[in-house]
């Protein structure tokens, strides 16, 4: 089948070279000029394990292909996916201004059926306003659907999560646009749910609103646990052996990051607040992992008492390992909060610091984690990297001025930390 994605981020990007792979045509477009000529050559502008490849081989295969043309993607596409960002506006909703722009251009050259799929993350009832704008300027007699297709791939493992999904989601109002999307995924053989546009809408912002509310709920737990003596990671362990509470998603920390989990929540907030529900449940759930960040300062001045002049190193930047995406990631609150308390911050991440030093002022970028620990009061971990669970601790011990880490993610064993000689502070247990 011939695709067109209009929009070269995570989704559309990822979304573009798996159906691809799937033995589909695909046009991916994007307005970045600079971009589609960098993909041109298969390069992506972003750290996805294993994408490159996979852009690469489906251009050599020449089923992948790139263009900055809207036009072109209408001439030679049956089924479109809008696959562009929609970032949250300073009040917290989320911007649709880019999703209208692209709806407009679609319409405008249009002049047989085409399919139009919402791909990006949107709020419920977004599929009504495609289709009152495609209305608005598609010429008289061209006939489409809409539909939506909401994604659920995690960053870091985004080609794995789009090549075996735990299922796809069809929101339609048709039976021809069924077909169309059935036919297109059928190669994965995947569980299929098809539902009615809205419903599909949501189901995409209520599954990322629920995971962060597991996570918020374990980092409350975690906070109980701190002050009974109890072990959140046992007591994560022990409630997730029940089948119907699982073992996903209950690792506590320094709180959810990302592209989506915040935007998302606070997009749903927003939206049950213009349908008259307030959903405090959710509210408590951001409030619960903005607490996570400064919680880890607190253990910071228990062990340091004032930060004023103190050397920090964070170990992490990026949001979570494997991705050097800095949206949404805790080490930005960390960071604003010590630098307000006047502390100095030498910090260490295998691919986030080029974007990191795109966002942050006056911060130390190291070339290897002992050297963002050389003469360091203390040290968080920010991010579970998997080099910093193999660090050389007696060597990290030495470099630092004082032995004193603050583990946000709990990769360390505290009784092994404290027989090291260091001051220990994890999340979720007693010291
Ligand atoms: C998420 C969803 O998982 C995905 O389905 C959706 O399409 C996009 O949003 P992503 O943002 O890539 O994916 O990352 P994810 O692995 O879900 O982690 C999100 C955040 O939650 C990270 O900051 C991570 O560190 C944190 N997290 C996750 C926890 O703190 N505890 C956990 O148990 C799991």
């Amino acid at each position: 089948m011939q695709i067109g994605i209009i929009g070269t981020g995570y989704v559309g990007l990822v979304t573009g070279a798996c159906f691809a792979d799937l033995g589909h045509t695909v046009l991916c477009i994007d307005n970045n000029k600079e971009k589609i000529a960098q993909l041109k050559k298969g390069k992506v502008p972003f750290y996805e394990p294993e994408l490159e490849g996979l852009v690469m081989t489906n251009i050599g295969e020449k089923r992948l292909a790139f263009s900055t043309s809207i036009a072109e993607c209408v001439k030679k596409c049956e089924i479109i996916f809008i696959c562009v960002g929609t970032p949250p506006l300073p009040n917290g909703e989320a911007d649709l201004s880019a999703i209208e722009h692209v709806c407009i251009e679609i319409a405008n050259h249009m002049k047989r059926y085409h399919l139009i799929v919402e791909k990006s993350t949107v709020p419920v009832k977004t599929g009504e306003w495609v289709q009152q704008t495609l209305k608005k300027h598609v010429r008289k007699g061209v006939q489409y659907d809409v539909a939506s297709n909401p994604e659920f791939l995690r960053e870091g493992s985004a080609i794995k999560d789009a090549a075996h999904p735990d299922r796809i989601i069809l929101g339609v109002a048709s039976d021809r646009a069924a077909m169309l999307l059935v036919k297109l995924y059928e190669p994965l053989n995947a569980p299929l749910l098809i539902t009615d546009i809205k419903s599909a809408e949501l189901i995409k912002h209520t599954a990322n609103a629920f995971l962060a509310l597991k996570i918020s709920f374990i980092n409350a737990v975690a906070n109980v646990c701190e002050r009974t003596g109890a072990n959140v990671m046992k007591v994560a362990k022990g409630i997730g052996m029940d089948k119907r509470i699982g073992q996903d998603f209950l690792s506590p920390g320094i709180g959810y990051g990302g592209s989506c989990f915040p935007k998302d929540v606070s997009a749903y907030i927003k939206l049950c607040e213009k349908i008259g529900y307030d959903f405090k449940l959710l509210k408590e759930v951001e409030i619960i992992n903005y607490n996570q960040r400064r919680s880890i300062i607190n253990k910071l001045k228990a062990a340091l008492g004032k930060l004023r002049g103190k050397k920090i190193a964070l170990l992490g930047l990026a949001f979570k390992p494997n991705t050097d995406d800095m949206r949404g990631a805790a080490s930005l609150d960390i960071i604003k909060i010590l630098q307000k308390e006047k502390a100095s911050i030498a910090a260490y991440d295998p691919v986030a610091m080029k974007n990191a030093s795109h966002v942050v002022k006056n911060v130390m970028f190291c070339k290897d984690v002992y050297s963002s620990l050389e003469g360091a009061d203390a040290a968080i971990v920010v991010t579970e990297w998997g080099e910093f669970s193999h660090l050389d601790l007696p060597r990290a011990k030495k470099a630092m001025k004082k032995p004193i880490i603050i583990d946000g993610r709990n990769i360390f064993e505290p009784k092994k930390m404290q027989k090291l000689g260091f001051k220990y502070w994890g999340v979720g247990h007693s010291k």
